[in-house]
């Protein structure tokens, strides 16, 4: 079985956070992000034809991990999962949505941004969390002082990651990887720029293994 911390663990150093606008681009940006080097990927479910770019991700490309983000109902659960959704990942984290993630038994990644968020999302059995939004030096912080109180949890940082802080969030201990759109804004994937998406993805694997 598929655990979240299989899927953070692949997802190392980064998970590309995906809007996709036009269903039609899924395919060419997802093998531009697998050419240069990245494995699993969140389409986000923020425009009507992401469960469709989901979809076609997954037929296409069998040999990534795809989830579904920016699940915030718990209807969504279902759909990313007939779609093909393997993983979902949500901003927060609510009685409702963990229930709906138990019910169709996918990996989740539930968003906290608090002690007492942390201790709810582990009282539900979760040990791999979102920490949304990040923000810069503070977060750092926080999560070096989650450290010792939350000890084997492990957090995926996503809000205001960039090339410039990615290293800061990945050398702490409890970070298992860095999730954002820097990768493949929309206005790469707009222009068609498969190259500079690949290239975006190659850099960031390289700053982290160097
Ligand atoms: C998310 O949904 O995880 C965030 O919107 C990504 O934030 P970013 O655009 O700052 O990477």
């Amino acid at each position: 079985v598929l655990t979240m911390d299989d899927v953070l663990k692949r997802a190392r150093p980064v998970l590309p956070v995906l809007v996709i606008e036009d269903a039609g681009l899924a395919v060419d940006l997802a093998r531009a992000l697998y050419a240069g080097g990245i494995e699993v990927l969140e389409v986000t479910l923020r425009t009507p034809r992401a469960l469709e770019a989901l979809a076609a991700i997954r037929q296409a490309l069998p040999e990534l991990l795809v989830g579904a983000g920016t699940v915030i109902h718990a209807g969504q659960f279902r759909e990313a999962q007939e779609a093909g959704a393997q993983f979902a990942v949500s901003p927060g984290c609510t009685e409702r949505l963990a229930d709906a993630a138990d019910a169709v038994g996918m990996p989740w990644l539930p968003g906290v941004m608090t002690p007492s968020e942390v201790l709810f999302a582990i009282e539900k059995g979760y040990r791999s969390l979102k920490l949304f939004p990040a923000n810069g030096e503070a977060s750092v912080k926080m999560l070096k002082s989650f450290k010792e109180p939350f000890s084997g949890i492990r957090f995926c940082p996503t809000g205001g990651i960039t090339a410039d802080n990615l290293l800061t969030f990945l050398r702490l201990p409890n970070v298992a990887c860095v999730g954002g759109t820097w990768i493949a804004p929309s206005s790469l994937v707009r222009a068609r720029a498969w190259d500079q998406i690949a290239q975006r993805a190659a850099e960031a694997c390289a700053l982290a293994a160097s």
